[in-house]
């Protein structure tokens, strides 16, 4: 579904992407790990189309889309929910969930922002509230729910665990993999290496611009490597 070919990004002088070459299969969970500045989120913007690679090339669903806008992209079926939510504090609740659909002009989009509301009922019960005054958890829920309004093939998530309380992180991934049964394509970034392999099928290892390590998500639990940078002591279970 996308395929990654050498694909270099640079912030002006500074090559943030060495190289990548990653694949997502349609119907998966691919979770992307790393350490702090490793280049998870450059990679994700990448591929939404927010920042454009030097070198290499992007292709989803065997055609090439190396450098095209964000927009364009989401109404190929890509959509992002990047780092930190980005949801729109001072807008309500309802008017989030609307812009997620803002590129569509279907008849379906009133049914699909109450059947996103039925999965996610705290937001039903709280859309005419401003979205800031939304605890993290629900404003990640918000997050995700406003990208699925776009009805996308391919959900990138960029950390949606970030910040929370373990409780809200395993409702979290739980919604991950109920959005995935459902029919939606997932790569996903997340500093919770443990629980990001328990629910994907395949993973990779970014190191400074670079994928260092990839495998089925059992066979990096059991990777040494992995064990001892990403899964040590203070990862939950
Ligand atoms: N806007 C920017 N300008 C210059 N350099 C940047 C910019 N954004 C990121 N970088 C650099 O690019 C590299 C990769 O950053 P990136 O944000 O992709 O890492 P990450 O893996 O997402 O890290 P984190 O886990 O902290 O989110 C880092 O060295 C970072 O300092
Ligand atoms: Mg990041």
């Amino acid at each position: 579904m996308l395929k990654l070919t050498n694909v270099e990004t640079f912030y002006g002088q500074i090559q943030a992407l060495k190289g990548i070459d990653l694949e997502v299969n349609e119907g998966k969970i691919i979770t992307l790990l790393g350490a702090n500045g490793a280049g998870k989120s450059t990679t994700m913007k990448t591929i939404a189309g927010l920042l454009k690679p030097k070198n290499g090339s992007v292709e989803f669903n065997g055609e090439n889309v190396t450098g095209l806008r964000p927009d364009q992209l989401l109404r190929k079926g890509i959509s992002l929910v990047p780092e930190g939510r980005a949801i729109l504090t001072s807008m309500t609740v309802l008017e989030n969930l609307e812009m997620g659909a803002y590129q569509r002009n279907d008849k379906d989009v009133r049914n699909d922002i109450e059947d996103v509301m039925q999965r996610f009922p705290i937001l039903k019960e709280r859309q005419t509230q401003m979205a800031g005054t939304l605890s993290g958890g629900q404003q990640q829920m918000l997050a995700i729910a406003r990208a699925l309004l776009s009805k996308p093939k391919l959900l990138l998530l960029d950390e949606p665990s970030m910040g929370l309380a373990p409780l809200i992180v395993a409702d979290i991934f739980k919604i991950i993999k109920e959005i995935n049964e459902a029919g939606t394509t997932v790569l996903l970034v997340e500093q919770n290496a443990k629980q990001a392999l328990k629910i994907a099928d395949y993973g990779y290892v970014m190191e400074t611009g670079k994928i260092i390590i990839e495998g089925s998500a059992q066979s990096l639990l059991e990777d040494p490597r992995v064990v001892e940078a990403y899964l040590g002591r203070k990862s939950t279970s």
